[in-house]
């Protein structure tokens, strides 16, 4: 990976598409697509974190795992460090499998209960080839400790944890290849809230001293803006809005954006009554078939003929500032 990064980009994505086949039905004959990533584009520089929001099923995780080729794109770009990876074949990737990390959901589903922690933690070490035995054997027990586990802890099996440990062990597994790009895949959905500002902040923390690069995927709006430099906001495969944190937080523009922000629980009360929530109406429709137009137009309460007839193009309308909306146009 000798290539240099010819601007602050570390990753740049151009509209990037993955289509899972559906099953064939009786009735249907022809092979029918769920478009889940919908030609979507954006850049990571290096050092900062992204932050991608959404509902579920719209996209995120497989928009992340597409990323780091885990699936096989279905059309777009993937240039990391100035390299279009997109079609580089399994044997040249070896390079960029280290660089690029994942952290999963579930850290239950995710971590191989019939493996020891040690061995969890150490097998991308051991497939990479990039040290013997013993050093690698102290380097697990390092990371042990940089993850706030015990360093003796690594002859243990996962059952013996509890959830926010395995995510520990799960960054842990992460980190061992010195990554410098890390696809987040709602890393704390599934830990007590007690303990989700721990694991956030260990993140950052590691982000700090280690100049990671972060894509970070939530549900959690409030939680993606702490962490995030800026926050892209995906519906039905599609990116519809993307700005810098604050500002998305202060100023969204796309209804899409503000109907979720509206949903956040504010804690003052005299505050939650000023701020009317926004209920989505009608259900999330499929990535299968998805509407004509503006994806979200038979939810939109500012929907208009047009709307439903021409896809609004995703732009920046100024400070870097990016929405598809047709009442931007
Ligand atoms: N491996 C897969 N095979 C087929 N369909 C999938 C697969 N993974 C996800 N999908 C579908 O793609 C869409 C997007 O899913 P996903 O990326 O998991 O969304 P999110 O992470 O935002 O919840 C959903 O309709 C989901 O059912
Ligand atoms: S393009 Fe039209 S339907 Fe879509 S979000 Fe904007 S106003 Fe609503
Ligand atoms: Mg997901």
């Amino acid at each position: 990976m000798e290539n240099v990064i010819e601007n602050d980009y570390l990753l740049e994505i151009n509209g990037l598409k993955k289509y899972f086949p559906v099953k064939k039905t009786f009735l249907r004959k022809d092979i029918i697509f769920n478009k889940a990533v919908d030609g979507v584009s954006f850049k990571i520089k290096k050092g900062e974190t992204l932050g991608l929001v959404g509902e579920s099923g719209c996209g995120k995780t497989t928009c992340g795992r597409t990323i780091l080729k885990l699936y096989k794109p279905d059309g777009g770009e993937i240039i990391y460090r100035g390299k279009d990876i997109t079609l580089l074949p399994e044997n040249k990737m070896l390079d960029y499998r280290r660089k690029m990390q994942v952290i999963f959901q579930d850290p239950y589903a995710s971590l191989d209960s019939r493996m020891t922690v040690g061995d969890i933690i150490g097998e991308a070490i051991d497939i990479h080839k990039l040290m013997g035995r013993s050093e690698r054997n102290e380097r697990v027990q390092y990371l042990l400790e940089r993850v706030g586990l015990n360093s003796e802890h690594s002859n243990r099996y996962p059952h013996e944890f509890s959830g926010g440990q395995r995510q520990r062990i799960g960054i842990a597994r992460a980190l061992a290849v010195e990554p410098e790009f890390i696809v987040c895949d709602e890393p704390i959905s599934a830990l007590d809230v007690s303990i989700q500002a721990q694991v956030v902040n260990m993140l950052e923390d590691l982000q700090k001293d280690l100049g990671l690069t972060y894509l970070f995927i939530a549900h959690d709006l409030s939680m993606v803006k702490h962490i995030s430099n800026r926050v892209g906001v995906m519906y039905l495969g599609k990116m519809v809005e993307m700005a810098e944190s604050n500002e998305l937080y202060i100023n969204p523009l796309h209804p899409y954006t503000q109907a979720l922000l509206s949903s956040i629980p504010i804690p003052d009360p005299d505050e939650s009554d000023s701020k009317k929530r926004i209920i989505l109406e009608g259900e999330i429709p499929s990535a299968i078939n998805p509407p004509a137009g503006c994806r979200f137009n038979k939810r939109c309460r500012y929907a208009k003929p047009e709307c439903g007839e021409i896809e609004p193009e995703f732009k920046n309308i100024g400070n870097e500032h990016y929405v598809a909306c047709h009442l931007f146009d």
